[in-house]
């Protein structure tokens, strides 16, 4: 009798599985690094070239030396990012999420590893609300928004995005096609899984779906 319960708890979590579950961690890579890239490194800043106050977030080496593992409230990084009045970003950039900010403290508190493939690609789905729009905001949104526009491209809306693959500038950007600033900028390309998402989007079409 246990063994049917079990055998349908198997597949029950088999069939509900979709691009959103995480392992109990946040993962390093997919989660915690676009944070990271997409607030921290614009022009002047924490990127390789700049390594404002001596930090390079664009990996994981350059964002240890300000964590603690375990330890948010001992992590410079964490400490200098949250509350009510943080002092980074510094304006006019707007201080990251409630969501981000969860994100980043629960990856210290489980010991801060160099953790990735935590997400199960959905190989099924490739609607813009449900699968690209939370890509873009994940990698693109915080050098891509109204107030901050990275090249004059607003990602935070369909109409935006849009905008770039109307352009021609969108797909050979993510593509990391020569004649393009290869995007997410000061960072790896995204997993395959993502950019194949996004391409099926594209070519059906992309519909505000
Ligand atoms: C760290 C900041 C940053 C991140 C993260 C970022 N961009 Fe950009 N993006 C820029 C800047 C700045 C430009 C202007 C050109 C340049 O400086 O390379 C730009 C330019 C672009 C362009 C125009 C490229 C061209 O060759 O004309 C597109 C399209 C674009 N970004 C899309 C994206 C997408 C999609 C993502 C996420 C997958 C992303 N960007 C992530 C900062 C960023």
């Amino acid at each position: 009798m246990k063994k049917y319960v079990i055998l349908i708890f198997v597949s029950l979590l088999l069939s509900t599985c979709t691009y959103d579950i995480y392992s109990p961690n946040a993962c390093f890579n997919e989660d915690v690094l676009p944070i990271f890239i997409s607030n921290c490194t614009y022009s002047g800043c924490h990127n390789a070239k700049d390594k404002e106050s001596g930090y390079n977030l664009t990996n994981y080496d350059g964002i240890m030396k300000g964590i603690s593992p375990k330890h948010p409230l001992q992590s410079e990084l964490y400490n200098v990012i949250r509350g009510s009045n943080p002092s980074m970003p510094p304006s006019p950039y707007s201080k990251l999420s409630d969501k981000d900010l969860n994100t980043i403290k629960d990856w210290i508190k489980m010991g801060a590893r160099n953790t990735s493939n935590c997400k199960i690609c959905d190989t099924t789905s490739f609607t813009y609300n449900s699968r690209v729009k939370i890509v873009l905001q994940s990698w693109c949104v915080g050098c891509h928004s109204s107030g901050n526009a990275g090249g004059g491209y607003d990602l935070s809306d369909y109409n935006g995005v849009v905008a770039a693959i109307t352009n021609n500038r969108f797909l050979g950007s993510i593509k990391h096609q020569s004649g393009f600033s290869a995007m997410p900028k000061n960072s790896n390309q995204l997993s395959q899984c993502d950019l194949t998402a996004i391409e099926k989007w594209v070519a059906s079409g992309y519909p505000n779906n």
